[in-house]
């Protein structure tokens, strides 16, 4: 109990919560370790489960991640290697092999639910396909000589690239040159009840798509009614380019006469910063993309063609990969800096829903108001209202994103804490909402949030058991050094 409360005082973290619905669509989260001061599997885990993570996808099967996932609550998807398919494509032997000592050997206290085979390997290394499939058929015989098939399910995510011509979604198919292995495919997800697995990315779509499609239907926003994306021959109306690639695979897989296997999408995302040729990979952006990919799914419905299957998806990327090689936007996809502190502002909206019963602490603008409402909002907030804007001026840990959204929430927020108890609302004409979760991200941090700097220690005081791992470290530290702790910092608060 006093531990965590006292984890409580001395982390702040932006709480982003994961949670399924109760329409049973989930957001999980992809875990990708090309990071040069990559946590500890158990510090990893922490972040998870601050955040509420309920899914996520490893790329390997990591011993350090699955111990430390064990007993977590957490819904694990096991990968394997590009590399290892060859071996266990060409001899039953080495699938059971793999088995028992990544899966059976983890199960039931580690979670794991699915098998990923490879990564995009039809686009990657077209003529595996053969093998592919069998490393599949085997691993899954694995499973049921272990009696494991009801509980793990075995797929293979593959990349949009795979269907040339994804829009309209209603006429797109396979690339047909992989018809034959693409039809194996299928036949083995619909024989073993399992998912298509599709890594789709619109800033890919837009990127390259050199102007056909505007950034707001990349980025979930609502297009003008001269602009909507209609496809002609069902007369279905596209929200979202993420929807149009998602129907284009659900299409594709139609095309070749197979139904009712559900698509999940392995990897989306958007980077938060690139180079100088890659203008829209911003914070900015990144943040609009994932919020509003988050509010998408987590709604329960399907896309236009399958309105009642849920579109459960994994973002890419808990971290950003900065040894991955390629241009800074490569390096950039993650969503939390090492230290667990989130690189952008990300937040449900409608966080109540999810988090249960709570009345929300936090006073934020609403993402969709209107922009004149809001730039009053903000003017009387730091005039009138008396707000402490400092933080939100050029230079200052809140300045970025440099939007008129971001500012007013955080001197809405200031305001608000400062007068709630004096009868001061949350309201602004309409522009601002309360929230349970946490908006402070990087070192942003919004009145009101738990970090309570008083007790907050120099992380070279906490570092001994990790010392990469900055502020972070008071999850690695031991249970004994940390109640001695606890009682250093009691005692120093009752002498002061
Ligand atoms: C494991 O995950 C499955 C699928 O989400 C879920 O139904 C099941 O309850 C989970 N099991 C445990 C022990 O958490
Ligand atoms: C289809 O796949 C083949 C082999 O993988 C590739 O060479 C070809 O460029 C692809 N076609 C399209 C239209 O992408
Ligand atoms: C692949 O499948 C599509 C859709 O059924 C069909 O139109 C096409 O002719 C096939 N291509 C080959 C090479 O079999
Ligand atoms: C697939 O689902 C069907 C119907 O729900 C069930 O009868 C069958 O046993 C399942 N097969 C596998 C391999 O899970
Ligand atoms: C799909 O089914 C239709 C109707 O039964 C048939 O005409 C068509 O050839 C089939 N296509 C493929 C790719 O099997
Ligand atoms: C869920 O999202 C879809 C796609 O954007 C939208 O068409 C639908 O109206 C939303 N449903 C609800 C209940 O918000
Ligand atoms: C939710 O809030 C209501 C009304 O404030 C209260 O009666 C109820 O006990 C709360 N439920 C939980 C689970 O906290
Ligand atoms: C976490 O790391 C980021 C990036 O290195 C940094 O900007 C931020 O201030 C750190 N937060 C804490 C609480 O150490
Ligand atoms: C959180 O930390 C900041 C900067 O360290 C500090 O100004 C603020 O007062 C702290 N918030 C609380 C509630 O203690």
């Amino acid at each position: 109990m006093m531990l965590e409360k006292c984890q409580g005082c001395l982390l702040f973290f932006l709480l982003l919560t994961f949670l399924d619905t109760t329409f049973g669509a989930f957001v999980g989260i992809n875990i990708g370790t090309d990071v040069t001061d990559l946590p500890s599997a158990p510090d990893i885990v922490s972040i998870l489960k601050e955040h509420q993570i309920t899914h996520v996808r490893l790329y390997d099967a990591d011993p350090h991640m699955l111990k430390a996932l064990s007993n977590s609550g957490i819904d694990v998807t096991v990968g394997v290697t590009n590399e290892e398919i060859l071996g266990i494509g060409v001899s039953p032997s080495t699938a059971a092999a793999w088995i028992s000592k990544n899966v059976a050997a983890y199960l039931p206290s580690t979670n794991i639910t699915y098998i990923a085979v490879g990564s995009e390997v039809l686009t990657a290394i077209p003529n595996a396909g053969r093998v592919l499939i069998s490393a599949m058929n085997y691993l899954h015989k694995a499973l049921v000589a272990s009696n494991l098939n009801f509980r793990v399910k075995v797929s293979a995510p593959q990349s949009l690239d795979l269907i040339p011509k994804w829009f309209p979604p209603s006429t797109a198919a396979f690339n047909s040159s992989s018809n034959s292995t693409i039809y194996q495919l299928l036949q083995f997800l619909k024989n073993t009840n399992s998912s298509y697995m599709l890594n789709a990315y619109p800033y890919y779509g837009f990127t390259e798509g050199n102007g056909i499609f505007p950034l707001e239907y990349a980025l979930f926003r609502s297009l003008p009614s001269v602009k909507q994306i209609v496809d002609p021959n069902t007369l279905f109306h596209y929200n979202s380019m993420f929807d149009s690639m998602v129907d284009a695979t659900y299409y594709s897989i139609e095309a070749l006469n197979f139904s009712g296997i559900p698509v999940i999408v392995t990897e989306t995302g958007w980077p938060s910063s690139g180079g100088a040729k890659e203008p829209d990979a911003t914070a900015e952006n990144a943040r609009t993309f994932n919020d509003n990919l988050i509010r998408r799914v987590l709604n329960g419905s399907g896309p236009p063609s399958q309105p009642d299957m849920p579109i459960n998806t994994y973002i890419y990327e808990l971290f950003n990969e900065d040894s991955r090689p390629g241009p800074v936007s490569e390096k950039s996809w993650g969503v939390f800096f090492t230290n667990g502190t989130a690189v952008y502002p990300l937040s449900l909206g409608t966080s109540g829903r999810i988090t249960g019963n709570s009345t929300g602490e936090f006073c934020v603008a609403k993402q969709d108001a209107d922009t004149d409402k809001l730039q009053d909002g903000l003017n009387w907030a730091c005039g009138q209202g008396q707000a402490n804007c400092s933080p939100i001026q050029e230079g200052q840990p809140c300045y970025t994103p440099n939007t008129v959204v971001n500012h007013a929430s955080y001197a809405y927020n200031d305001y608000y804490q400062r007068m709630h108890a004096l009868g001061g609302t949350c309201d602004f004409q309409g522009t601002a909402m309360l929230t349970a979760n946490d908006p402070s991200y990087g070192s942003c941090i919004f009145t009101g949030s738990s970090n309570s700097s008083s007790v907050l220690l120099p992380p070279s005081a906490l570092a001994p058991a990790n010392p990469q791992a900055g502020s972070f470290a008071v999850t690695s530290v031991s249970r004994p050094q940390l109640l001695l702790l606890l009682w250093a910092i009691c005692l120093t608060l009752v002498l002061l």
